[in-house]
Order: C-alpha cells, then structure tokens, then sequence
C-alpha cells in the first residue's frame, strides 16, 4: 500500500507574506498532502491584525494555485492537530541563523510530545527580510509592501489599516 506523505505548514499568517507562499509551495512538491494550519490561539503579547477567519480566507485564495494544499485552523497544540490528522511532519521556513534556537526549541518539545518530525526548508534569499509583522508595520507608516504579499492581501491590508487609523481619529477627537 501506498503511504501518503503529509505535512502541516503552521503559524499565525497574520496575514500570509510571500515568504509564507514560497515555503508552502516548496513543501507542496516533497509532500502528497499539505495543510496549512492557522494557530488560533488567543495570545494577549501579540495583537492580531486580522480575525482567524480573515487570516484562513486569504491564505485559501493565495495557496488555490496548489491543488495538494488545504487550508485549516486549530486550537490548542500543534502536536494535537497532527495527531487528529495524522500528519508526521511539521514544515517550517528558516530566515536566519536568529530563527534556529527558537525552532530548534520548539521542534525538540513538538517531538517529544508527538511522533512528528521538523522539516527546515531555507527561505528564498529575496524572502529571507520578509515577517508578517514588519509587513504590516512598513505597511501603517506609509511603505510600500506591494512586493512582499499578494494582491488580495495588499487590498485587505491597506483597507484595515485605514479603519484602524479611522478609529485612532475618533478616539483621539
Ligand atoms: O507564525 P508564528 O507566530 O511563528 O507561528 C507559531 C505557531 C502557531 C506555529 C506556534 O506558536 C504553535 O505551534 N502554536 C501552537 C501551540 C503549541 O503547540 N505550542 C507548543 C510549541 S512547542
């Protein structure tokens, strides 16, 4: 019998960059099935831009042009979800040397807790700058991150933070 091979992309996307597409795209070709997994968890530190539900919408229309790759949320650990789906491997871009001890951390804790493996692919060289949240704070001071998401993404992008500046407006008048 033929055994599948799947993995699951996971991370907050909020929103998905083009570096996210890139490393999904790559672990499209080694894997039979992908799923990328939205973490929902409610995390207080960090303010998300996006709703869960917005987050997974764009993510579907960016990842439509692979047809081996599915989008979904989860709560709670990821080793869980991995578990539920049987999925053996986790697949994670690699920016920079700064990006190993904390992945290397949470890929020993992810396997000790689960049989999953980490899979590092190294991001493209031209994405190796590339983070949601510089997207989006390049993005609220005017810069052009055109280049660094897809279109859709660069729609929803422009049109929230103009809502949330609008909002800033009536707080402050
Ligand atoms: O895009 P991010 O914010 O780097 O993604 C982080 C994410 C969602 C992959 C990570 O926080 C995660 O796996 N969260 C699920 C909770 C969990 O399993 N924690 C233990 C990690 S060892």
């Amino acid at each position: 019998m033929r055994v599948v091979r799947k993995a699951v992309c996971p991370g907050s996307f909020d929103p998905v960059t083009n570096g996210h597409i890139d490393i999904v795209s790559r672990a499209s070709v080694l894997f039979d099935e992908v799923v990328v997994a939205v973490g929902l968890n409610q995390s207080k530190s960090r303010a998300r831009l996006f709703t869960p539900q917005e987050r997974m919408e764009m993510l579907e229309k960016a990842c439509a042009p692979f047809p081996n790759v599915t989008v979904a949320g989860f709560d709670g650990l990821l080793t869980s979800f991995c578990q539920e789906h049987g999925i053996h491997a986790i697949v994670k871009g690699l920016r920079a040397v700064s990006d190993f001890d904390y992945e290397l951390q949470m890929a020993q804790m992810n396997s000790s807790l689960a049989d999953v493996e980490t899979v590092f692919i190294p991001t493209s060289p031209e994405n190796s700058f590339l983070a949601s949240s510089l997207v989006k704070e390049v993005a609220t001071f005017g810069g052009d991150v055109s280049g660094l998401v897809p279109h859709d993404v660069l729609t929803r992008l422009t049109q929230r933070l103009a809502e949330r500046a609008a909002e800033g407006e009536e707080r402050r008048s």
